[in-house]
């Protein structure tokens, strides 16, 4: 029984290397080198927390460091990891070690780090072709020597691989559309992370509720986020959480400090765990007593009408930049009708969109992919489709392949914001006051399907929440 179970969890991983091989096949063979990420120091005898690299991970489910898979275009896979040591482990923890590796990963063999260089000049030799991710530190150097190794064999025979491809590129398109077990693993994480909102909606209430003079340290309300994430068994956040009281929403990736929530003002949390390799990415901006003030909820609305607008443009078949468009569209006009823009100035709706006037209060997109990286790899240009004119939201036009087409599987977060800083000619009640919304969207075969919506979404709901 535990056999099978072993079986059936390394088939996905299985899957993954087959693909990559066919993909290779496809373009005249090679093999594939892939790393997994260097562990980083933080300083003197201290490193940072080691977290493995996406793509080596999503090919063998291996979270050690100092590893390295090579895939032929047979379908021969091969990896390089750790060698037992029982010194270290005593230091470090377990090692899976060359032994055990092909039987636990299902992989074809396995050798000691340490031979690395030879492996590697045996597997380049007489190969056609080498793929590897070229953007990787020092990488191109090391291959450099791995071929100058095989050249210096010239005289038996052998032959270096005549030409490199970016295996980036064919690892990110196979990323983009998301597996069953993948989307249940990122519908755990937005779960997760949905869990932790409502908590720390629930922690605010219930302190301003105590003490209705009360200051709630970000930092304290970051706490409340990581205790909620690691007692739910996620790894930990996927990326620095941003709390953010009142006017400090308006710094896009404030970092949470010192500052203190105040009854009156807004909180603005965006905070996601990563869960088995997974992220999630999810915001919340919310009363710090529970109540909006009749400003804060007027802006609100209409972010949540923008978030409304951008769900309903997630959809197979639809572009990728549709939502943001959706997004766009719905904040200009709430920008005009709450004055924030003046219409004498930037004219009417079409004209606010076109000269991109409504960037001075909302200036990122709406959206990304979202998978084991929190901005995750993928295109996001059509590949097959012929460059056009375009919007480049900033007011002008560019050249481009159009936005990729949805597809069923694919995952983006939709995160439509309202940002207003102190400045003339902007109503006075709207100061300081910054609002996002964004949830974790699985493109399905009708739509989409809102995998973060466990934390409260409508002014009505959050207020509901806070009060009980
Ligand atoms: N938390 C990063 C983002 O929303 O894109
Ligand atoms: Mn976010
Ligand atoms: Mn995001």
């Amino acid at each position: 029984m535990r056999g099978m179970d072993r079986d059936a969890s390394l088939e996905p991983f299985r899957a993954r290397r087959a693909r990559l091989a066919a993909a290779m096949r496809g373009q005249g063979g090679g093999v594939a080198i892939v790393p997994t990420a260097p562990e980083r120091q933080r300083n003197g005898d201290n490193d940072h927390p080691y977290r493995h690299g996406s793509d080596f991970h999503y090919l063998t489910g291996f979270a050690e460091p100092g590893a390295w898979l090579i895939v032929e275009a047979d379908g021969t896979t091969t990896l390089l990891c750790r060698p037992k040591n029982d010194e270290r482990e005593i230091w470090d923890g377990y090692r899976l070690g060359p032994e055990a590796a092909p039987a636990v990963l299902g992989i074809d063999a396995a050798f000691a780090l340490d031979e690395l260089d030879r492996v590697m000049t045996d597997k380049l030799a007489d190969q056609p072709s080498v793929w590897l991710p070229a953007a990787t530190p020092g990488l191109p150097q090391q291959l450099e020597g791995w071929l100058e190794g095989i050249r210096a064999r010239a005289r038996q025979g052998t032959e270096a691989p005549r030409t490199q491809h970016d295996l980036a590129s064919v690892l990110a398109e196979m990323r983009v559309v998301k597996d069953a077990g993948e989307l249940a693993t990122m519908r755990r994480a937005a779960a997760i992370s949905a869990g932790a909102h409502v908590r720390a909606m629930r922690f605010c209430a219930d302190a301003f509720r105590r003490d209705a003079s009360a200051g709630i340290p970000e930092y304290a309300i970051e706490a409340e986020l990581l205790h909620e994430f690691r007692r739910q068994g996620a790894d930990g956040p996927a990326y620095g959480s941003i709390v953010a009281a009142g006017a400090n929403a308006c710094v896009l990736h404030y970092v949470p400090g010192r500052a203190e929530l105040r009854a009156g003002q807004l909180c603005l949390i965006d905070a996601g765990c990563e869960l088995d390799g997974y992220a999630s990415d999810v915001t919340r901006t919310f009363p710090a007593d529970g109540r909006f003030t009749p400003a804060q909820r007027e802006l609100y609305d209409i972010v949540e009408a923008a978030q409304r607008a951008a769900v309903a443009a997630t959809r197979p078949g639809a572009r990728q930049r549709d939502a943001h468009a959706a997004a766009v569209r719905v904040l200009a006009q709430g920008m005009l009708d709450t004055k924030l823009l003046d219409r004498n100035k930037v004219g009417d709706l079409d004209a606010v969109i076109e000269s991109a006037a409504y960037r001075a209060f909302y200036m990122h997109g709406t959206g990304h992919w979202l998978g084991r990286d929190v901005h995750d790899v993928g295109d996001y240009r059509s590949a097959d489709e012929a460059p056009v004119e375009q919007p480049d939201w900033q007011g002008g036009t560019i050249v481009g392949k159009p936005s990729r087409k949805l597809e069923p599987g694919m995952v983006v977060t939709i995160e439509p914001g309202l940002y207003v800083r102190p400045a003339e000619g902007v109503p006075e009640r709207f100061w300081n006051i910054g609002i996002r919304i964004e949830d974790d969207a699985v493109v399905t075969a009708e739509g989409c399907d809102l995998i973060s919506r466990g934390a409260p979404v409508s002014a009505a709901e959050i207020e509901a929440l806070m009060r009980g």
